[in-house]
């Protein structure tokens, strides 16, 4: 039995209720936990889905309509969770999503979210909206795999130089994130008017942008994504660079398959967390469609909802390489930094390895579509 970390909920939350000691059994216990502790825009900012949440909140659902068909009788006294990103392979196929701002929710940041993927061996795809500069992020952990998100902005020189900044620096993938030609509408960050606080900054546009521009009511510095983003920029980005592309939200074979032909190498079935369009659907319910158009021509992977060993389980059965977590890693940060975010990834990691055992499956190539009750679907 492994020891189970524990904390001391001495406040009285926001409901009056009276917390006792608590131990942290599923990652449902960390949001729990975020949401007594972080102070009240900033938890309002990471919950936020778009308009009336629901597709942030069928993100969630989705996987639990979905039913295993479990094997028995396979010796599962060994398992290997290992898999590979693009090559390079990391502990378990559960990566980092890029999140905004961690400094709101910790006060080292991103460089604690950094430390913590770099010790357990999984892939941190850090956002362009980090309040740690992507220096500081590979300073504070040289030896982790990272990949960078990437907006287009309408100053492409600005896109060009963050480009030649994560290259110089060892990234070693672009993530392109195609969903937000403009910011979803979040009604409680109007309602908060949610800002960035003065102390901190989007560190990695200090000496780019005017000191004057800041964050719009949205969190997102003002009028700098680039609307009439389309197809072709995935050539010009091509041209900038020499590292594998990502394209993150994607949810349809059409755009998958627009995606295989502009020759990039991977794509992120992604809604944002349902903070963009609502009304689209969960992420796990588009998986299938894409896996089967893209062929195994470039990687798949997901995020959205993901909260459960079970959860992974399913991406990947249904042809995800790797699933990747967002406001779970914000959880864990809010909890304790570095060492919270590092007890979400074990805990899922190892909630996984159980349902895979569970499921008669040794090893990542076990795991398939047979898996999965189509019948329930
Ligand atoms: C968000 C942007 C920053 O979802 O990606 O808040």
């Amino acid at each position: 039995m492994t020891h189970l970390p524990s904390c001391k909920k001495i406040q009285n939350n926001r409901d009056g209720v009276h917390c006792a000691e608590m131990a942290m059994v599923c990652l449902n216990d960390f949001e729990e936990y975020a949401k007594v502790h972080l102070n009240k825009l900033t938890w309002d900012y990471y919950a936020a889905g778009a308009d009336e949440c629901c597709t942030r909140d069928d993100n969630l659902l989705a996987y639990k309509r979905i039913r295993l068909r479990p094997r028995i009788l396979r010796d599962v006294s060994v398992s290997d969770t290992r898999t590979s990103l693009l090559g390079t392979e990391i502990a378990f196929p559960i990566g980092i999503a890029p999140t905004a701002f961690h400094c709101l929710a910790w006060h080292e940041g991103e460089v604690a979210t950094a430390r913590a993927a770099e010790s357990v061996n999984t892939c941190y795809i850090s956002s362009t909206y980090s309040t740690c500069s992507v220096e500081e992020i590979t300073a504070a952990a040289p030896n982790g795999y990272r990949w960078f998100q990437l907006y287009v902005y309408r100053d492409r020189k600005l896109s060009e130089q963050l480009i030649h900044r994560v290259e110089a620096l060892g990234y070693r993938a672009l993530v392109l994130t195609v969903d937000v030609p403009y910011t979803g509408k979040r009604r409680d960050d109007i309602r908060n008017q949610f800002k960035l606080p003065p102390h901190l900054k989007v560190k990695n546009f200090e000496g780019i942008f005017q000191e004057n521009v800041g964050p719009d009511e949205y969190g997102v510095p003002t009028n700098t994504l680039d609307p009439s983003i389309s197809w072709k920029d995935v050539y010009w980005l091509q041209s900038l660079t020499r590292l594998p592309i990502i394209i993150k939200g994607i949810l349809t074979k059409e755009d998958a398959e627009l995606a295989v032909e502009h020759g990039v190498q991977g794509i992120i079935v992604s809604n944002h967390g349902g903070r963009q369009l609502d009304g689209g659907p969960a992420t796990i319910d588009c998986l299938s469609e894409i896996v089967d158009t893209v062929q195994g021509r470039i990687e798949v992977y997901m995020d959205g909802g993901i909260r459960t060993g079970s959860d992974v389980l399913k991406a990947i059965a249904l042809g995800a390489k790797c699933v990747f977590i967002g406001r779970p890693v914000v959880w864990g940060l809010a909890y304790k930094g570095s060492d919270g975010v590092r007890e979400v990834l074990q805990m899922l990691a190892e909630e996984f390895r159980l349902s895979m055992a569970l499921s008669g499956c040794r090893n990542i190539a076990e795991i398939n579509r047979n898996l999965i009750q189509f019948s329930k679907l």
